[in-house]
């Protein structure tokens, strides 16, 4: 699965630090802190019906992630909605557009690791693009040889943009012509994707890996809330390879591409032995969410 270049994205308007700016202008300084170190925070958001889905939580988690990592002068709530708001309608966005949030440590005096070094507050990207939820009904999983991020050496708590250990994830699963790739925690056991949550349904209960090593995903959340509100038995707990290939459903979760079947792993096809349909069931629920909630744009 590739993501294709929408046309329409040519000339979208990007907001830059403080201020909205053609896509051809929207650059950051090479003293920026993401081009150093990868030192950011983001958030993927989505638009749907008019309205900023999950916006309380999405920013709730990138100021959590910023003061993790200690990020001075952060930019409040209010100024980044107002930001993404006058993003959004600079554009004419209304649905099936995707933001890209970007929180970085913010430019550096000069070259150097050192966060003293970042005297000018953070630097906030909005990247708001047409794109519609991007995976194919279905997708196929490989697993990866790359663990995972344990709280030891970088916690999956914190939202950041140090994003090799997912990129060489995905390279494997490129080169084995596979959609995604799992990635295992310390002990081996199922984290998630290199870029989503991944739940298994055995028996007609919803089993998710323990958050430990995942990003607790919004949409992931969202799967658990929304199986309890309707009654549908779900479970956080270690859960192996093993228990994944031989599950009645798979599925991933996120805001890029929503919940997504997974119909094979590692050669493994996923087959429904219990032909209970708990998948579309709670894909029905998100849709329902998807199409009610949300912050409206406004003008
Ligand atoms: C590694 C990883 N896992 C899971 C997710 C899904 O999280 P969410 O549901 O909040 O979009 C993301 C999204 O950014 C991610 O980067």
């Amino acid at each position: 699965m590739q993501q294709q270049f929408n046309d329409k994205n040519s000339d979208i308007q990007i907001w830059v630090k403080d201020k909205l700016v053609p896509r051809a202008e929207a650059k950051v300084s090479v003293f920026d802190s993401a081009v150093q170190g990868g030192d950011a925070v983001w958030e993927g958001i989505r638009v749907y019906n008019g309205r900023i889905f999950c916006l309380d939580r999405h920013l709730e988690r990138m100021q959590n992630s910023a003061h993790a990592l200690a990020f001075a002068n952060v930019p409040t709530n209010e100024y980044i909605t107002d930001a993404i708001r006058q993003t959004l309608n600079a554009n004419g966005m209304q649905d099936g557009a995707h933001i890209r949030l970007t929180l970085t440590r913010g430019e550096k005096t000069t070259s150097g690791m050192d966060p003293r070094l970042n005297q000018f507050g953070c630097t906030l990207i909005v990247l708001a693009e047409w794109k519609p939820p991007v995976y194919p009904p279905s997708i196929k999983l490989i697993t990866s040889s790359i663990r995972r991020n344990n709280p030891m050496f970088l916690d999956s708590k914190i939202h950041h943009n140090n994003l090799l250990n997912n990129i060489l994830a995905k390279i494997e699963a490129n080169y084995a012509g596979a959609d995604e790739a799992i990635m295992l925690d310390m002990n081996g056991f199922v984290a998630e994707t290199n870029s989503v949550n991944i739940f298994c349904i055995r028996n007609g209960q919803v089993l998710s890996p323990t958050p430990d090593a995942c990003l607790p995903g919004i949409t992931r959340g969202l799967v658990i809330e929304l199986c309890k509100e309707n009654g549908i038995p779900v479970a956080e707990r270690n859960l192996s390879l093993t228990e994944f290939y031989t599950a009645d459903e798979v599925f991933c979760t996120g805001t890029m591409g929503e919940l997504t079947r997974v119909s094979e792993i590692d050669g493994r096809e996923i087959v429904n032995k219990s032909h209970l349909e708990v998948l579309a069931e709670v894909q029905g629920y998100f849709r329902k969410l998807t199409e009610e909630w949300g912050t409206p744009i406004g003008h």
